[in-house]
């Protein structure tokens, strides 16, 4: 699998915004407001790709609907919503240099050099608050005014700002073509012929997983019914794809695939998604549009194509009763099988708000009436069957993983 960091983060990155139409396209305008910033401002080539990862990333923390909203007006701390991101970027080998970055996307410049980090970070860390503050002023106004934004944040340099990032950002402000590449899909296609940027190779196979695994951790952490739940999926799908005899890279797609397979559920408010009654017909058809959101994003990297069709499939059923798109029989292809089986087994084993996760008999019971009313294919079923124990294994050990770093996650945070 050939994929390129730039174009997976980009395209995932447009998950983040799924959440509300308001923040729609933020994450990808403010990275390419920061990329501009940080050329003019002679950061070095590492340093610009720090940033502009930092910026695709950056509100990453902000799980709720309500906290979103929040960090788009003006004036705004942005606290826990900064903090949780570089608690879910720090322990990613691959994202662990835009960590210190986002933690202080929202830190006032006279407070910044208060902090013990690398001055260089806290400086990148500026100018990303500068350039989400570019967009929060201006992404709601129709005619978009250059005299009244720097108007607007230089009342605020030397305190808020920058006052040299300020004057960087004076340089193109005025630029009509620097509105309308912001208002442009992908604003940070413009950015393509910035060789300094954009030289890079294809991700190894570990940081593939490494990216992977982050994203399964933005998905699921959101919620504690969900923590571990996509990891699960991983790990029964991958155990699963080695028993069905599928080959090594289709493996490392199956991974992919199960981290990534609940990824519209990012547009899903944990407003939502933590009710404790049941859902209404409203909540349930916004939960139901999850694997068409996913498969947008997923089939918009290039190279993830099997992935983008076995996760977005994974709510489908032989039968044809499934959703959002009732494919059935030989249409669906073996990996989106697996993939179903794998999400209603890992659920089923899972803890629920309502019960505790069921035995694995029991489970394998559900299965095979699933089956029989081709909610499932059989012949996965009876495989599953066949290796029960160490396909419970293995999920369970997996989960036990992601439950520590969910701990981790959250440890001596105030609560909510
Ligand atoms: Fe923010
Ligand atoms: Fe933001
Ligand atoms: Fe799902």
């Amino acid at each position: 699998m050939a994929v390129r960091l730039f174009e997976f983060l980009s395209s995932l990155s447009g998950a983040l915004d799924l959440m509300s139409p308001e923040v729609v396209g933020h994450h990808k305008r403010v990275a390419y407001v920061a990329a501009r910033l940080g050329k003019l401002l002679g950061a070095s080539r590492e340093e610009r790709t720090e940033l502009f990862m930092a910026a695709l990333l950056h509100d990453v923390g902000g799980f709720s609907r309500q906290s979103r909203l929040a960090a788009l007006s003006f004036e705004t701390d942005g606290g826990r919503h900064a903090e949780l991101g570089y608690r879910l970027l720090r322990t990613n080998p691959l994202l662990e240099s835009t960590a210190v970055i986002v933690r202080h996307h929202h830190t006032a410049h006279s407070r910044l050099s208060s902090f013990d980090e690398p001055e260089r970070k806290l400086f990148l860390a500026g100018v990303l608050n500068l350039a989400d503050r570019v967009d929060a002023l201006t992404c709601r106004q129709e005619k978009k005014d250059p005299a009244q934004v720097m108007s607007r944040l230089g009342q605020r340099a030397g305190e808020l700002f920058d006052p040299l990032a300020l004057e960087a950002l004076g340089q193109f402000v005025g630029d009509p073509e620097f509105w309308a590449q912001l208002a442009g899909e992908d604003p940070t296609s413009a950015l393509s012929g910035d060789t300094g940027l954009f030289q890079e190779h294809g991700m190894s196979r570990a940081q593939l997983m490494q990216a992977s695994t982050a994203f399964s951790q933005i998905i699921d952490f959101r919620s504690r019914f969900t923590a571990t739940h996509s990891r699960g999926v991983a790990e029964t799908a991958v155990c699963l794809a080695e028993k069905a005899g599928l080959s090594a890279n289709d493996q490392t797609a199956m991974r992919l695939a199960g981290d990534l397979h609940d990824l519209g559920k990012l547009a899903v408010p944990t407003e939502i998604i933590d009710k404790p009654g049941p859902l209404d017909a409203d909540e349930l058809a916004v939960m139901r549009r999850h694997p068409e959101l996913g498969e947008a994003i997923l089939a918009s990297v290039p190279g993830l194509g099997r992935v983008a069709t076995w996760a977005s499939q994974h709510h489908e059923q032989p039968g044809g009763q499934g959703y959002p798109r009732r494919i059935s029989g030989s249409e669906l292809s073996l990996g989106s099988r697996i993939m179903t089986v794998a999400d209603v087994f890992t659920a089923l084993r899972e803890d629920r708000p309502y019960r505790a996760g069921l035995t694995t008999n029991k489970v394998m019971r559900i299965l095979g009436d699933l089956a029989r009313n081709a909610a499932l294919d059989p012949e996965l079923v009876s495989l599953a069957t066949r290796h029960q124990d160490e396909l419970d294994q293995r999920r369970r050990q997996a989960q036990a993983t992601a439950a520590e770093e969910f701990h981790q996650f959250y440890s001596g945070l105030p609560a909510l």
